[in-house]
């Protein structure tokens, strides 16, 4: 009965209440506070936020924008004391500029793009690399004269690690080497190392290139399974890596993961090319039985795939720096799951099976560099849209975020992707056989399918103990806390489509709760909800939220609000929070 599942309940936090409106709310008895907001002090020599004059010396020292992954690496292994590490992953040019977006007719129609506009888009890009410590009030604070803090951007000199790195297909007029690239753009989520480095998702890359390529180039069909040239930006009017016409090899420059080492602020990132070229959401890692270390990542796209890769060296926890080019060697494997419930792990590796020359693989490098193309030709099973994938290191379990496809059709459905037009998306909980994560045959169920367990055609599976704020559609990011429990945060809810804005979910996997949601958190109007992420002892939790206030025909002067400031001076700001429990403890 609903009393009995609910009393076997992992959360005993009291329930926000769903809906939508100008702010975000948290369960009764917890702190949401606002750290740092766009334009926020980074560096020690950062200027205060000035939106009406913006600049892009300004915003490479200062926050950027659209906070997504966040992560936390505690410093001498203190508690109290850490560094955040936080992707930007994109830029809302309309709600950030002032007098760039009108609303005509209906719609929100852009101005022109200067250089400089364009400049600061780039220095919104990327990452941010700061100490933060809480302070005897218990409240946490960042430590603006850290020598950790770091802005990354569009612009940081980064180098192409491993398989990839030299290769004639990475070459570019500007880099004959091909193995050093400027920046990194649309992160999404990421991962923290065993060893203490920040891993950063290079997700949508395709939106940022313009321009034609050159006609019957080699790259040609390369682009197309990826969508690139996508002109969803104008950096390609200003900066000819960004034109394809001019630079043909630079997309091939981006789509991987890239590992920064926090410790060291003048660190080369690595872009590491051993893990694959694809639309990264993230990146999360777990340390094996026997020592090497294991990364899950889904390629967020309409029927693209779920990946892992195994290091070929194994984990030392007695020198980190031994650990640095662990991600260079190692098995990319792509996933295949089964209709009786199995799955195979499926290795890319050159010269096995389909990839080999004959069929447009020439070595391990254009494997990597056609990732999706060598997965096709696996036999790969093809998701509703891969988001987070995530291990629980206590249990040997990985959770799979299938956030929605609404273009799967009816005689497209498998078992693992079972509705068509799914429009709220599913979790997917691999059981890796005997808790051996490299393992590459092991077996799957669905944990949960998404959407109102109110209305019989979603045909959702929430629990009957789920309430009527529990359930959520579209899970995107997820987090296991300190206790190994399973939290999932959305992106695609609101008013017109669910009745509620996005927000942070606590949901039970085992036992009678299994399938049991409760909201926790919920974003202002026009957000997604990113992070989550929780510090080692479960006492904190980090939680981004990302486009406040785009929603309907929002623009710099019209945000749908203008959280988290309230003040008609300031624009709207994506911020992240620090959640922690009032008088302190874990977060249950
Ligand atoms: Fe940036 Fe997969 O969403
Ligand atoms: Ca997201
Ligand atoms: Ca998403
Ligand atoms: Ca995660």
């Amino acid at each position: 009965g609903k009393a009995q599942a609910a009393a076997a309940s992992a959360f005993d936090f009291t329930e926000a209440t769903a809906g939508v409106d100008e702010t975000h709310h948290i369960a009764d008895g917890y702190d949401a506070d606002i750290l740092l907001r766009w334009g926020d002090k980074v560096l020690p020599d950062a200027p205060d936020f000035d939106p009406m004059n913006q600049s892009a010396d300004a915003q490479a020292k200062q926050f950027g924008y659209n906070n997504d992954y966040v992560g936390f690496i505690p410093l001498d292994g203190a508690e109290d004391r850490g560094i955040l590490a936080v992707n930007h992953e994109y830029t809302n040019g309309e709600l950030m500029f002032p007098g760039l977006a009108k609303v005509v007719d209906d719609k929100v129609e852009m101005g022109d793009y200067t250089r400089e506009l364009v400049d600061i888009e780039m220095a919104a890009h990327g990452g941010t690399v700061i100490e933060i410590r809480k302070g005897e009030n218990g409240k946490w604070q960042p430590v603006l004269d850290s020598p950790h803090n770091r802005r990354i951007t569009v612009n940081t000199e980064m180098a192409l690690s491993g398989p990839v790195a030299g290769h004639d297909r990475v070459k570019t007029n500007a880099d004959p080497s091909g193995t050093k690239v400027f920046g990194t753009l649309n992160n999404c989520a990421g991962g923290v190392t065993p060893w203490g480095t920040y891993l950063m998702a290079e997700e949508n890359f395709h939106g940022y290139f313009g321009g034609e390529l050159p006609a019957g180039h080699r790259e040609e069909e390369n682009y197309k399974r990826v969508g690139a040239p996508g002109g969803w930006y104008n950096w390609a009017s200003f900066h000819d890596r960004f034109d394809v016409s001019k630079e043909p090899n630079e997309p091939n420059r981006f789509g991987w993961i890239v590992e920064v080492d926090v410790m060291d602020p003048n660190s080369t990132p690595k872009k590491r090319t051993a893990l694959g070229r694809f639309k990264h959401e993230g990146c999360e890692t777990v340390v094996n039985g026997d020592g090497r270390v294991v990364c899950y990542s889904g390629d967020d796209e309409r029927f693209d795939y779920v990946y892992k890769f195994v290091t070929a060296g194994t984990f030392n926890p007695d020198d980190r720096s031994a650990n640095l080019d662990l991600l260079d060697e190692g098995t990319l494997y792509v996933a295949r799951f089964d209709e009786d419930g199995t799955m195979e792990w499926l290795p890319l590796v050159h010269g096995e099976g389909p990839l080999t020359a004959q069929n447009g693989f020439e070595s391990q490098a254009d494997v990597l560099i056609e990732t999706r193309r060598a997965a096709d030709l696996l036999g790969a099973t093809k998701m509703d849209r891969p988001e987070d994938v995530q291990p629980n290191a206590a249990t040997g379990k990985v959770y799979c975020m299938l956030t929605n496809n609404t273009r799967r059709k009816a005689d497209e459905v498998n078992a693992a992707n079972p509705r068509p037009d799914n429009a709220f998306g599913h979790i997917i909980e691999i059981t890796e056989t005997d808790g051996d994560f490299a393992s590459t045959r092991s077996t799957w169920e669905i944990l949960l399918k998404c959407g109102d367990p109110s209305i019989a055609e979603v045909g959702a599976t929430f629990s009957p103990a789920t309430s009527e704020n529990g359930w959520f559609g579209m899970p995107d990011n997820c987090a296991i806390d300190a206790d190994g429990r399973l939290w999932v945060s959305t992106d695609g809810n609101s008013q017109s489509k669910t009745g509620r804005a996005d927000g942070l979910w606590a949901v039970d996997t085992d036992g009678e709760a299994r399938g049991t949601s409760k909201l926790f958190f919920r974003v202002p109007v026009g957000a997604e909800m990113c992070g989550p992420y929780f510090t080692p002892s479960g006492e904190t939790l980090f939680l981004a939220v990302q486009h406040p206030g785009d929603e309907g025909l929002a623009t710099f002067e019209n945000p749908a609000t203008r959280w988290p400031d309230f003040d008609e001076k300031l624009p709207v700001r994506p911020s992240l929070l620090v959640v922690t429990k009032q008088g302190g403890g874990k977060i249950a």
